[in-house]
């Protein structure tokens, strides 16, 4: 009832572990896929060592999460051993990358195709690195990078894209006119909020982004107005917890659903939660196939 098709990979269901939230540890991504996800997203994987800021880098907010984390991450030649257990993931695994050049993002692609991922995921939209949006909010800096990375790739290409551009339609058609095969949105919401007793931001980073619930009209926004504009398929994030959620996600013109923060709010099974919730909504509605529901 639930499987689907994206970039011509079978799906068992629509819902798939959004990156960064979980890590790369295989061990953890097999924890996931055992709890009912259709598919996993590594942690974002970049160019160089990089700690990342200090903590408080997650705190929960009203109906949400919010982060600076700032891209933790051994570096892509440190993690060989790592990348050779993706085959042990029974589910389509996305591989998340980050750079700061469109050298570095082909430089990580080049190097991951013999470990075959089944999709690359180009985070361009970052707000917790000083440069992770610099290509997210640029139509130009976008349209060179996937032409560049789609030329190394024999991996489909879905850029992910920032609420925090002025016009997120503009970025993803220039994704889809330099032959990107899908795109995902949202990353999380910048936002800087301040800590309410000790006059100070409450992470140590300054500002952050929002995720979770708190964001899922944004995101579902976000999503029809990619939907509008282009013809390659989308993978919706953003404050999806329940297959109500879903759904909604789903009839905004998404393909795959993400959940991230909703881990953290419903527990590792909130996929097999959701894929219940949605075919509970789907047998009362008397809808058979996710192809039927949109
Ligand atoms: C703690 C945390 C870490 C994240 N790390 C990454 C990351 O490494 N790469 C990335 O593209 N997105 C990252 N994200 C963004 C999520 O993948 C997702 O786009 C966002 O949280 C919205 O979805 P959600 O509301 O379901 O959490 C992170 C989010 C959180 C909360």
């Amino acid at each position: 009832m639930l499987n689907t098709n994206f970039c011509k990979i079978e799906l068992q269901n629509p819902l798939v572990l959004a990156s960064g939230i979980l890590g790369t540890s295989i061990e953890i991504l097999k924890r996931v896929v055992a709890n009912g996800a259709g598919a996993v997203t590594t942690k974002s994987i970049g160019p160089i060592e990089r700690e990342g800021h200090n903590n408080p880098t997650v705190v929960e907010i009203e109906n949400g999460l919010y982060n600076a984390v700032g891209l933790p991450t051994p570096g892509y030649l440190n993690m060989d051993e790592e990348f050779k257990r993706w085959s042990e993931i029974s589910v389509p695994l996305i591989a998340s990358i980050y750079g700061s050049s469109v050298e570095d993002y082909v430089k990580i692609t080049k190097h991951l195709q013999k470990y075959k991922p089944a999709l690359i995921e180009l985070n361009i939209s970052c707000p917790n690195k000083d440069d992770g949006m610099v290509f997210g909010t640029s139509p130009k800096l976008t349209k060179e990078l996937v032409s560049a990375v789609k030329e190394v790739s024999q991996v489909p290409i879905m850029p992910k894209l920032t609420p925090n551009c002025s016009n997120i339609a503009e970025i993803a058609l220039a994704c889809e006119k330099a032959g990107a095969d899908a795109i995902c949105a949202i990353n999380t919401v910048q936002k800087e909020i301040a800590h309410p007793n000790l006059k100070a931001p409450l992470l140590a980073y300054g500002k952050g982004g929002i995720s979770g619930p708190i964001i899922k009209e944004i995101a579902l926004e976000k999503v029809k107005e990619i939907r509008d504009v282009v013809e390659i398929p989308i993978l919706g994030v953003g404050g999806i917890t329940t297959g109500k959620d879903a759904i909604e996600m789903l009839k905004a013109g998404a393909t795959l659903v993400g959940i991230g923060s909703g881990v953290y709010f419903r527990g590792m099974d909130i996929f097999k939660k959701v894929a219940d919730e949605m075919k509970k909504i789907m047998q009362k509605e008397g809808i058979k196939s996710l192809n039927e529901l949109k």
